[in-house]
């Protein structure tokens, strides 16, 4: 199997997919699991702007650094760019379902779907909340990115 190359989607790019990324960096690298990875918005409106204050508190309180990240809206080419795209909801796999171009080979599926018992659900939206939601979203991405590199590694070794 070719280098994982993940890439998680998200509304705007500036909460969950964040968190999702870096929660997967720090599991891929705990693991020695060599991948790519990134996140991505299906909107376009939070574009170069950095993650949410509250996403960034969240994540250095679990020991993740994401100030540096940039929202970026999701390309056509990603889908030969990436291995995995992986949706944070049903609503962004819809959206997602509708960009892919025809003849992908990308897998394309929800993020809860690598999780046991959680397949079709959502990662909740903490935009409109406030902290809890935002560590809900953290622990959500976190439990996913530790089912996530267990698959991968197994479909490389
Ligand atoms: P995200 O959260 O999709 O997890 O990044 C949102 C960020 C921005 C908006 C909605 C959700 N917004 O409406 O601007």
């Amino acid at each position: 199997m070719k280098r994982p190359a993940v890439l998680f989607v998200c509304l705007g790019n500036i909460c969950r997919s964040p968190l999702a990324e870096a929660a997967f960096r720090r599991e891929a690298l705990t693991h020695g699991l060599d991948a790519i990875a990134d996140s991505a918005g299906t909107g376009g409106w939070h574009a170069g702007e950095p993650p949410d204050p509250r996403a960034r508190d969240v994540a250095l309180r679990h020991g993740v650094d994401i100030a540096s990240l940039r929202a970026r809206q999701i390309h056509r080419d990603d889908f030969t760019r990436f291995t995995h795209v992986l949706a944070l909801d049903r609503s962004n796999l819809a959206d997602l379902e509708r960009i892919r171009p025809k003849g992908s080979e990308a897998h394309l599926s929800l993020l809860n779907a690598f999780v046991p018992g959680k397949s079709g659900q959502d990662v909740l939206d903490p935009y409109y909340g406030e902290m809890p939601e935002f560590e809900t979203a953290w622990r959500d991405v976190s439990e996913a990115a530790i089912h996530l590199v267990r698959h991968l590694l197994n479909g490389i070794r």
